[in-house]
């Protein structure tokens, strides 16, 4: 289980589809082109978000395997997923762990995979896989475990797409005294394990661009933030509870002023007078 409740990943699903950088989608798309079939993973896959936006862009025949721990948020996947197809007018079929979506010119065969990542994934190494996929997942992770993946993808010749991963840019408006020293202390919180070993938090993006690229992959890094706006107010406390809770973790010593600036944030919220930019990277990566 991990701390991702299924709300907040249903409140940040919108956003992270409209932040999702185009010219990567676009690069991505243009790979599949030629694929008449196409195996995907997708890691710490929530209730499969990432499988709601890339689906419908990618080819007619599409086997996915999506991977998560959590064993709710693959449940309320399963719901969402059959919601979303009907939606679409796609039938739904489902048999043991897999559903299968499909339509007059589309099939999705879709496997969700109860896994801990942090422990072997042996399961998931059996099986080669096309793309390999993530969304809002890689700053938990350790150089150690990207090291792993960027191994495992070129042996598979797989391409990669990691979305929405933080790059440790968070900027208020209007601007409080102490929200950089909020900032430091969230970025060094995002450093610690996460079960992955030391998590490299903002720096993940750009170790693993490196590792494809020393691995021969052409690869993209391109930004994708929110810019959440007074109408974000919900996403905007939830950050901010979020932020607070860990900033207090890790310093207790915080709380004074912690709390003061807290509440200015909460009142600013509720008064629609704030806005908030959280940087994001996107990465696509192929082999030439
Ligand atoms: C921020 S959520 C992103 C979920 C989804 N990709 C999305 O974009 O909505 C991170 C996800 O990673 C999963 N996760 C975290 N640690 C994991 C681990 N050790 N093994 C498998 N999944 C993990 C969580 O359960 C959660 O679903």
């Amino acid at each position: 289980m991990t701390d991702f409740a299924a709300d907040w990943l249903d409140l940040r699903e919108p956003l992270d589809a409209v932040s999702r950088d185009p010219e990567s989608i676009a690069a991505l798309i243009e790979w599949s082109r030629p694929q008449a079939a196409l195996s995907v993973l997708d890691l710490g896959c929530g209730t499969g978000a990432n499988f709601r936006v890339l689906a419908p862009l990618l080819g007619e025949d599409q086997d996915w395997r999506l991977v998560d721990c959590d064993p709710d948020l693959l449940a309320g996947g399963d719901r969402r997923l059959q919601r979303w197809a009907a939606a679409r007018k796609l039938s739904a079929r489902a048999e043991a762990a897999t559903l299968t979506l499909e339509g007059a010119e589309r099939r999705y065969r879709i496997e969700g995979i109860r896994l801990d990542l942090t422990e072997g994934w042996e399961r998931l190494e059996r099986r080669a896989a096309d793309l390999v996929t993530a969304s809002a997942l890689l700053d938990l992770t350790s150089a150690a475990w990207l090291d792993r993946l960027a191994q495992r993808c070129r042996e598979w010749r797989a391409a990669v797409y990691i979305a929405l991963s933080y790059d440790g840019q968070t900027c208020w408006d209007p601007v409080l005294e102490q929200d950089g020293w909020v900032r430091e202390r969230h970025n060094r919180h995002q450093r610690t394990d996460k079960g992955f070993g030391p998590a490299l938090g903002p720096d993940a993006p750009a170790t693993l661009a490196i590792r494809l690229r020393e691995l021969g992959y052409w690869v993209m890094l391109r930004p994708s933030p929110w810019r959440l706006g007074a109408e974000h107010d919900a996403m905007q406390t939830t950050l901010l509870s979020g932020w607070s809770r860990g900033v207090r973790q890790l310093d207790p010593r915080a709380a004074d002023w912690l709390t003061a600036w807290t509440e200015e944030r909460r009142r600013l919220i509720d008064r629609k007078a704030s806005r908030l930019y959280v940087g994001h990277w996107d990465l696509f990566a192929r082999l030439p």
